[in-house]
């Protein structure tokens, strides 16, 4: 049956965090289910969609100058241009201001609209942005994942926590659950189709409840643990102050959750959590810590480092790098404060001077640099089970992939791998991976490191 777009060629952008990944993969499914298909080339496509990301203002920058040199490559070209996401929702109309070429605007959770808007391709532009506090439902239909062992399924959208940096809460709303029969449902079908990693993501998936049961976070994990054909099961993000104690022993309990959790810090310092609004002080994410590695000691962790948060002293920056030193992350994610719209911290003077922000980022980077080369080199002769994710760019016989514990690990075969998982002997690591060659047999089932 001939699509309502059959014979169009379309192009996504995505920008931002994986959860704009997963509704790139959506809109990718929804054009397909209607006969669009991929352009490899901007230059080729007649639809081009960018999913914005609006969390820093570097991420914001790198869309206007996207939307800068698609001017030029669409010239003369009848090219329809669509910017959704977190960007279009904050900017709305003003977007328009700055780049013409765009002809309509949705913010998360109106992408069932393209195929329509694409079809019909009015002259006058479009702009949908409401917000709900109600969980809506994608079409059904295919979700193009790129990686065909691993997916990402969506759980929860929006946030109502309010850091006083950050403006998600305004981007993607107020907390929406969605009913756990529909992602159990969901990952059935892609455990059928050969998934055995799935990755449930939310920007706070700890406060997740079910809007038909009342099922907590903790519940949903060990129901997706029960389906067969699952492996691997990540989740993120996790807020430091919603992360309980029943979670941690969730995991701990089931074999499939992997041994790796994403926990966001932001700050070493109490004062500067404080005025984050952040909700717990440093003595409170290190006891989380804590309770973390006596229930499962390989466990690896993550976090995200905001320097220069306005009126951020050396001192307070100073407890930034001694928390890092005291729980030494497997890998961290580190970014410079920038004042972002309607968030609180936004309306105080930015403070802390460009130059100072950046010296910052480089010690802090720095010092998680010399954290990872030691932590890498105790992998050093061990083999560890890895997750397959194709070819890596190193040439032929070298192959990418990932281990339990989230860690890149770049391996060589003679053959290319043709399960999801290998055994991978560790013989070299840098800061930001490990590399080894494939050893002995592949695993068949369930897995440990
Ligand atoms: N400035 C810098 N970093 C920010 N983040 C969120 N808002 C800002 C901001 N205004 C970072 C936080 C968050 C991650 C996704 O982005 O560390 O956890
Ligand atoms: Fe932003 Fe805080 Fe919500 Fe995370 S928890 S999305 S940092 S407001």
């Amino acid at each position: 049956m001939a699509g309502i777009l059959q014979g169009l060629s379309y192009f996504i952008r995505t920008f931002g965090c994986q959860m704009n990944e997963n509704d790139s993969e959506r809109i990718a499914g929804l054009l397909e289910a209607e006969g669009a298909s991929k352009a490899d080339l901007i230059e080729r496509s007649d639809l081009v969609i960018v999913n914005t990301c609006a969390v820093r203002a570097k991420a914001e920058e790198k869309l206007y100058s996207f939307l800068g040199r698609l001017a030029k490559q669409t010239r003369g070209r009848d090219t329809l241009v669509g910017v959704v996401g977190c960007v279009a929702q904050v900017q709305k109309a003003a977007l328009w201001e700055k780049k013409r070429l765009v002809h309509f605007i949705l913010g998360p959770g109106h992408y069932d609209l393209i195929p329509e808007i694409v079809r019909d391709k009015r002259r006058e532009r479009i702009l949908v942005t409401s917000q709900s506090r109600l969980w809506r439902e994608w079409p059904a239909g295919r979700v193009l994942h790129s990686n065909p062992w691993s997916a990402f399924i969506t759980i929860m959208e929006g946030c109502d926590n309010f850091c006083s940096y950050c403006v998600v809460p305004f981007a993607r709303g107020r907390e929406k659950f969605r009913p756990g029969r529909m992602i159990l449902d969901e990952i059935r079908e892609l455990a059928r189709r050969g998934v055995r990693e799935v990755q449930l993501l939310g920007q706070n998936v700890n406060s997740y409840r079910d809007p038909e049961t009342g099922g907590t976070f903790p519940g949903l994990l060990e129901a997706v643990a029960a389906l067969d054909g699952i492996e691997w099961i990540r989740f993120l993000t996790s807020h430091p102050r919603t992360f309980a104690t029943d979670l941690a022993l969730t995991m701990a309990r089931n074999r499939k959750v992997c041994r790796q959790l994403h926990l966001p810090v932001q700050s070493g310092s109490d004062a500067v959590l404080e005025r984050m609004q952040r909700g717990y002080g440093r003595r409170e994410y290190l006891d989380k810590v804590r309770i973390l590695r006596d229930l499962m000691p390989e466990i690896s962790l993550s976090a995200d480092i905001i320097v220069g948060f306005p009126g951020e002293t050396e001192a307070e920056f100073e407890d930034t790098l001694r928390l890092l030193e005291e729980v030494r992350f497997a890998n961290i994610f580190s970014f410079r404060y920038s004042p972002r719209p309607f968030a609180a911290a936004a309306r105080e003077p930015d403070g802390v001077p460009l130059d100072v922000k950046r010296q910052r980022l480089v010690a802090v980077q720095s010092l998680q640099k010399a954290v990872q080369i030691d932590t890498h080199r105790s992998f050093l002769g061990r083999t560890l089970t890895v997750l397959c994710q194709g070819r890596s760019k190193k040439g032929a016989g070298s192959f990418a992939g990932r281990s339990e514990g989230n860690q890149v690990v770049n391996f060589s075969s003679e053959a290319e791998p043709e399960g999801p998982f290998v055994r991978v002997r560790v013989t070299s690591c840098g800061p930001y991976s490990l590399r080894g060659e494939r050893s002995g047999p592949d695993p068949a089932g369930p897995i440990s490191t």
